[in-house]
């Protein structure tokens, strides 16, 4: 259960900055149950938002000024909205900059405001706390701009945000759930077309267990950027054996993609074939989430791991450590790390009358074997950004 509210978020904003505000924002962090490393290769993902959230509460000022606090570090500072640019020593406003200058571009106006950011969304996790601050901050300026972009322009302006202010050559799932979710539901995107499809989450008798390993994921930034150069290596292959000209791996088959294998760098053939199987693993977990069916939803997710872990190498020890504890529980259909990689979170599906016993042994075998405290959220399928009514 999340722990903070928009009462408490108002509360603390009050006694900062002397009365109340004028308005709420809320946007959820998310899991992504199945479909990793997918979207930047035009595939599939399965992610929901969780009730943990970034808060934003905001009264607006008639100057171009954005004073913002962030509650969580206790750090103050001011930016001039006319001219957003990055400030090294307070990055964690970058988000807000960035969304600033994309809203520029688009010749949106951007109007001033004092802001508390709050928020209970673990960060550097695996479960979206940057888009989450992306996603609140474009729905804050939409309310004091009086406009609203539509759901997929107000994902593209994060990923934007992302790829040209901030350099992660990250893909459209995060933003796009974060901006797009429906309570109770999961959402199956295609990440080319943007078609996306809400899937209510009806499997009875199951709930999905965060558990995060408590381990920042450590370089990131340049180890995924670095897949997402290997996966342009395979694409560039595949184009010369099949003489295309295809853009993303998305537009390649499984037989393909074998057929290549002698003709491709090692490295890069495996990148490929956890991407090109993933996506059939994805849609497949679709069809077994619609049909209620947890046994083959939990066995892709396994199989979805065994990819991450051996083809795309993005596993870490305290990831698989938690994983292979996991699968040993009573109760659990399936257990995979979630986000980038490289530490962070694992998603499990655990049946339901199981998971207290679940996550005590859970936490108890982690510890054990890595020494370090874990962390379970267990959570519903939240709402996507927006103004708390
Ligand atoms: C990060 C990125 C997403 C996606 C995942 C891996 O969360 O922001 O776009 O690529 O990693 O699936």
């Amino acid at each position: 259960m999340s722990i903070l509210t928009a009462r408490a978020v108002a509360t603390a904003f009050e006694e900062k900055f002397g009365d109340a505000p004028a308005f709420v924002i809320r946007a959820p962090g998310r899991v992504n149950l199945i479909g990793e490393h997918t979207d930047y290769n035009h595939g599939y993902v399965l992610p929901m938002a969780i009730d943990r959230a970034t808060f934003m509460a905001v009264r607006p000022r008639t100057d171009t000024v954005l004073h913002a606090y962030a509650a969580n570090l206790d750090r103050s500072t001011e930016m001039d909205l006319s001219n957003p640019s990055r400030n090294p020593s307070e990055s964690w406003l970058d988000y807000l900059a960035g969304v600033a200058h994309e809203l520029h571009v688009l010749d949106k106006p951007v109007l001033g405001a004092d802001v508390l950011i709050m928020g209970d969304v673990p960060l550097g996790c695996g479960l979206s706390s940057s888009a989450s601050i992306e996603m609140a901050a474009l729905a804050m300026f939409e309310e004091l701009g009086g406009f609203k972009l539509n759901g997929d322009d107000g994902a593209l302006l994060g990923q934007r945000v992302e790829n040209d202010f901030l350099g992660l050559s990250s893909g459209i799932m995060d933003q796009y759930i974060i901006r797009c979710a429906q309570a109770n539901h999961a959402l199956l995107l295609d990440c080319r077309s943007l078609e996306c499809t809400q899937i209510p989450l009806t499997l009875k008798g199951c709930t999905f267990v965060i558990a995060n390993t408590c381990i920042q994921r450590a370089l990131t930034d340049s180890k995924y950027n670095e897949r997402v150069g290997e996966c342009a290596t395979a694409v560039e292959a595949l184009n010369q054996k099949f003489n295309r000209q295809a853009t993303h791996l998305r537009d390649f088959t499984q037989d393909e993609l074998m057929a290549c294998r002698e003709d491709m760098d090692l490295t890069a053939f495996r990148r490929a074939r956890h991407v090109v199987s993933e996506d059939t693993r994805t849609l497949a977990a679709a069809e077994a989430l619609k049909a209620g069916d947890a046994v083959k939803l939990g066995q892709l997710m396994n199989s979805s791991d065994s990819s991450l872990v051996h083809d795309y190498e993005v596993s870490c020890d305290g990831l698989m450590a938690m994983n292979d504890s996991a699968r040993g529980l009573e109760g659990c259909y399936g257990a995979r790390m979630t986000g980038a990689g490289f530490g962070g979170c694992t998603v499990n599906l655990v049946k339901t009358t199981a998971v207290d016993n679940f996550v005590n042994e859970l936490m108890n075998k982690y510890t054990d074997t890595t020494g370090i405290k874990g962390e379970c959220i267990i959570t519903d399928a939240a709402l996507g950004a927006g103004l708390v009514q």
